[in-house]
This record gives structure tokens, C-alpha cells and sequence, in this order.
């Protein structure tokens, strides 16, 4: 990589600095990431809410270790492992059929499609993040469906109930669930507009999936007919999973990729799978971000900060009053080595220990103090909120607002 470009074709979703430039990481154990200066990060990011058990955690470095050698497993057929890891998906999340894939992007779009194919219906009715790939791209106009059949509903309930009005175009509503932004009274609305339609519900819970709880963070709220998991799996490792009933799902027989075997992604998913299935890690990450949350709260108080946080411990987002606010505070956490994931959501990870969250408290405070330029400003409001929450979720967050209001924001944040 030189100073301005790098021969990496894509432009990858990382740490970067002020000029958007990658910062380069060597190492990392734990809740820390060590830049190539031998800056010493604590890691907010986790590669995007990943990381669930903290950077090279012992057990996962064992297992993956061990079939890395050869001992367990091979690329070239199935193995003991796919079987493992199949019951253990389909004994957490549910599900007559399982299918494995290397991303969420790849698991998303296979998900939609295999309904869409089983339904014989062409719209794909969606909301929130589903991954790079195009066809999720929303068209020019809201409630037109773009050239690949996707409608965007932006998570605004009511567009997704004139949009159901014709349902038998539709084969499933797609929904990344967001538990910062929409509150539960929200799902259970979805689960019934779904419902009555008799529509096919798909829960896109590759970011939330095993992370909230040992299973879907929507089961009991949102039922949903297939899901997707993928971050909570593997401890970072490329692996994602579709599942659910097998007459929807017989499309992904077709399904096939080279690397389906590989032994260490495998060995990773089995290792991570049974130690969420236990709940301790995400009792354990959702206990450190409460408590840093917790302080953080206080410290912009203190400071008469107007930055507001969204959230809980498991995922939180800072919601700055201002832009110019907010690219000060990101700045001041880089100087600190608080390696947040700059206007997105902050995932800890279960290697945040005591002497970490006081690190972590610590480096806060001194962000805090950098900002005193900012004390006593104006408070947080709707704009920003609405602001932020898209940011995170490419939709509209929950808030009582008539259609007027709802074409006008979308209108402002699709524009921006
Ligand atoms: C809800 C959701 N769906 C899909 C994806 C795409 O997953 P991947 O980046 O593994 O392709 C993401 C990635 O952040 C996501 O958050």
C-alpha cells in the first residue's frame, strides 16, 4: 500500500484514519488491537460486533490450530464437523434445514432467493442492511421496486402495510433486526402485518443472531419463518448460516462452493457455537458494556456533553448532538486508542475484564476532557436521532410520525 492507494480493488469497511486510509493492525489478544507504531488500541470494533470472545481466544486458537494440521478433518469432503456444527445451529435457532456459507452477504441473498423460487412470488419486501451486494440497492422512488424485485420499507411500518396490500406479489418481508432503534411492540406489529398477510418472514440477524441471547434475538418476538446468523458463530471466521422450513429452503441444493469443507472454519464455528450455546459469553459482554456504558453516561454528563447513547450493553451507538460534535468526538476516542466503529454500532467483546473496562473508563474520561470546547451546547434532537439511527440501520427509527413526516425524512436521509 503507498500513501493514497493501495492495489485492493474494493474499499473494505475498517478502522481508517482522518484521510480514510486502513490503519494497519499487527497484532491483537484479548480486547486490544496493536498498530503497526505499536499504539495500543482497546477494541470497540471487533470487526464489526465479530469478535464475540476477544481476540485470539484460547480455546478457538486450539480448535482451529489443531485442524489446521489436518487432524480434523479435510477440504476435500464432509466431515464430523459440518455435522456438529449443523446440530448445533438447528439446536439453537430452530429450523428443518440448515445451509452454510461463507458471508452474510452470500447467505442473505441465497435466503431471499430460495423464497422467492419456493413462492413464485417476484418482491422481496426489505428493511436494513443485508450486505454489499446490488440488488438490495432501493430504487429512485420510495414503494418501487428496484430492478432485482427488492422494495425498500425503510422499517416504516406503514409503508410496509401498503406495500403488503397486494401480497400475493410478495414472498418474503426481509428484516435486519435493530434492538437500539425499535422497540419490541415494534416486532410484534411486523410479526402480525406479516402474519395477515400471509407473508413470508425472513429475520436477517447476521449481526444479532447468538450475540443478544443463545439463539435468534427475535424468536420470540418475531417468529421468523427463515433466518440468517453469521457474526455470533465463529469468533470472526467466514462462516454464515441460513435455516429454515424445507419446502421454502429446497432451492439451496443447488448451493455449492469450493472452500464447503474447510477444516479450520469448521473446527472455529464448532468451538464458538458451543460456548454461546451456554450464554455465558453474552452475559459476560453484555455485563462490561452495561458497566462502560454506565460510566460513559456519567462522563458526558459531567463534561455537559450533548451526546446521547442508544442501547445497551450487547450493542450501543453514540448519538452526537451535532456532525461537527460528532467527528470531534471520534477524533478525541482515536487519540485515546477507544477504537470505535465511527458512527455505527460498538460492540465489546467478552475479554473486556475488569482491568480493561478501567482502561477503557480511563481513556473516556480523557476524551470527555478534550471536548470541553463542546460543554453546554445544544441538546441531542430528533434530526440527529433520526441521523444517527440510519446510519446503522439504512431506515427510519421508531417514532410517531404521520406519512408526511415519514416521505420528507426518507427524502432528507436518502439524500445525504
Ligand atoms: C444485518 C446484516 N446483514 C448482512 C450483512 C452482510 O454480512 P457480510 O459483511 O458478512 O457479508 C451484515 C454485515 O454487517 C449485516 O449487519
Amino acid at each position: 500500500m503507498t500513501e493514497n492507494s493501495s492495489l485492493l480493488a474494493e474499499f473494505p469497511t475498517c478502522p481508517r484514519d482522518v484521510q480514510d486510509r486502513p490503519r494497519v493492525f499487527t497484532s491483537a489478544s484479548g480486547a486490544y488491537v496493536t498498530d503497526k507504531s505499536g499504539f495500543c488500541w482497546i477494541d470497540f470494533d471487533n470487526a464489526r460486533g465479530s469478535i464475540v470472545l476477544g481476540h485470539g481466544d484460547p480455546r478457538v486458537v486450539e480448535a482451529v490450530g489443531r485442524a489446521a494440521t489436518g487432524a480434523d478433518g479435510t477440504a476435500t469432503g464432509w466431515s464430523p464437523r459440518v455435522d456438529a456444527v449443523l446440530e448445533r445451529l438447528h439446536a439453537l435457532c430452530g429450523g428443518e434445514v440448515v445451509g452454510l456459507f461463507r458471508s452474510g452477504t452470500a447467505a442473505v441473498r441465497a435466503a431471499g432467493l430460495a423464497v422467492r423460487e419456493a413462492t413464485g412470488r417476484p418482491l422481496l419486501v426489505s428493511a436494513g442492511y443485508h450486505g454489499y451486494d446490488p440488488m438490495w440497492y432501493p430504487s429512485d422512488a420510495p414503494l418501487v421496486p428496484n430492478a432485482d424485485g427488492v422494495v425498500d420499507f425503510f422499517f416504516d411500518l406503514g409503508l410496509l402495510a401498503e406495500l403488503l396490500a397486494a401480497p400475493e406479489r410478495v414472498a418474503a418481508v426481509v428484516v435486519s433486526p435493530d434492538h437500539m432503534h425499535l422497540s419490541a411492540a415494534w416486532y410484534r406489529e411486523l410479526r402480525q402485518l406479516c402474519s395477515a398477510a400471509g407473508v413470508v418472514l425472513i429475520a436477517d440477524e447476521v449481526k444479532v443472531g447468538l450475540r443478544y441471547s443463545p439463539g435468534l434475538s427475535t424468536a420470540e418476538l418475531l417468529n421468523p419463518d427463515v433466518w440468517v446468523v453469521a457474526k455470533g458463530m465463529a469468533n470472526g471466521h467466514a462462516v454464515s448460516a441460513v435455516g429454515g422450513p424445507r419446502a421454502l429452503l429446497r432451492p439451496l441444493k443447488e448451493v455449492s462452493f469450493t472452500s464447503f469443507f474447510e477444516p479450520t472454519i469448521l473446527a472455529a464455528a464448532d468451538a464458538v457455537l458451543s460456548r454461546v450455546a451456554t450464554g455465558e459469553p453474552q452475559r459476560a459482554l453484555r455485563e462490561a458494556g452495561d458497566r462502560f456504558l454506565c460510566h460513559a453516561r456519567k462522563a458526558l454528563q459531567d463534561a455537559a456533553l450533548p451526546v446521547e447513547i442508544a442501547g445497551d450493553g450487547t450493542f450501543f451507538q453514540f448519538v452526537p448532538a451535532s456532525e461537527e460534535l460528532e467527528y470531534a468526538f471520534y477524533a478525541a476516542a482515536n487519540t485515546e486508542g477507544l477504537l470505535f466503529y465511527a458512527g455505527d454500532n460498538q460492540g465489546v467483546s467478552a475479554a473486556f475484564d475488569d482491568a480493561v473496562l478501567t482502561d477503557a473508563e480511563q481513556r473516556f474520561t480523557r476524551v470527555c476532557d478534550r471536548l470541553s470546547a463542546y460543554a453546554g451546547g445544544e441538546p441531542v434532537d430528533e434530526a440527529a436521532r433520526y441521523r444517527v439511527a440510519w446510519n446503522v440501520m439504512d431506515g427510519l427509527r421508531e417514532a410517531e410520525r404521520d406519512r408526511a413526516a415519514t416521505d420528507g425524512m426518507l427524502a432528507r436521509l436518502l439524500d445525504d
